[in-house]
């Protein structure tokens, strides 16, 4: 199958969404996987996308990235329509506050962790054998300037109010770079967003988020060597490397 086959979790609304509609912008020639943990958001996204006149292919599927058997369900479904997986793009994600009285400080550690970092971690390894019988397999991981700890050190992050969220950014980077060690036939890349209008903030974000999800498509279907791998994003009008 010549057409690239390209996974976005977390895509039935804000910046996966847009990444969907971003890929489909760039190339008809795509089948493009809103993966939703609910089947019904999943279609939803699609009858959006498609009233949108995108002409690429666009597929739901479900996948709710913390529960292993859903993991599974949708490696399946993949493997039985596709054969293969081109790109995987990680967007799911999640924030929180902790309670004034840390009194859940324990469960918002764990569920963000578990969402942001674990799960990424495990949804990109089970997909590891489709993504092997791509021509040019690539894992892109959502990440956060959040977690750039040179922006952290420098001053350049003011204080937040979501360590958790930060560190599960944080620890998203080092497990990308781990994970392009461990598998360098795999490409992997991060990407900074940047602060986006979606739900995640209450719609606060400046940022449309089909312009955040510009660096994604981008390192998406590049050809094969142009952006090394490290973490990116996109300003104005052009990849620029976030700092680690
Ligand atoms: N918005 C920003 O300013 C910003 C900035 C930097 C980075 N980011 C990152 O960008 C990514 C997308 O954020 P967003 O702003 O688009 O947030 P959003 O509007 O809140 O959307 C989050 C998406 O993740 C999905 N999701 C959450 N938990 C999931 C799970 N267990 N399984 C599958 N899907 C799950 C949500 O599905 P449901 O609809 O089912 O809840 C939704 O589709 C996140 O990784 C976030 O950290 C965002």
């Amino acid at each position: 199958m010549a057409t690239k086959v390209i996974l976005t979790t977390g895509a039935n609304r804000g910046i996966g969404f847009s990444i969907v509609q971003a890929l489909a912008q760039r190339s008809s020639d795509l089948t493009l996987l809103v993966a939703s943990r609910s089947k019904d958001n999943a279609n939803e996204a699609v009858s959006q996308l498609q009233g949108l006149g995108l002409k690429a292919d666009v597929q739901p599927i479900e996948l709710d990235v913390t529960d292993d058997v859903s993991i599974k369900g949708a490696v399946e479904e993949v493997k039985a329509n596709y054969g293969k997986l081109d790109v995987l793009i990680n967007n799911a994600g999640i924030a929180g506050k902790i309670a004034e009285d840390n009194s859940d400080f324990r469960e918002m550690y764990q569920k963000i962790l578990n969402t942001n970092v674990t799960s990424v971690g495990l949804v990109s390894t089970l997909f590891l054998p489709l993504l092997r019988e791509a021509k040019d397999p690539r894992i892109v991981n959502v990440s956060s300037a959040r977690g750039s700890l040179t922006l952290v050190t420098t001053g350049k992050n003011p204080p937040t109010a979501f360590i958790p969220y930060s560190v599960s950014k944080a620890a998203l980077n080092l497990l990308t770079v781990e994970l392009s060690h461990t598998h360098p036939d795999i490409e992997f890349q991060a990407v900074n967003p940047g602060w986006c209008k979606t739900g995640f903030n209450g719609f606060r974000g400046p940022k449309d988020p089909l312009e955040g999800a510009q660096s994604a498509a981008e390192l998406a279907l590049a050809p094969k060597g142009q952006y090394k791998p490290g973490f990116w994003a996109w300003e104005n009008n052009a990849m620029e490397e976030v700092p680690w």
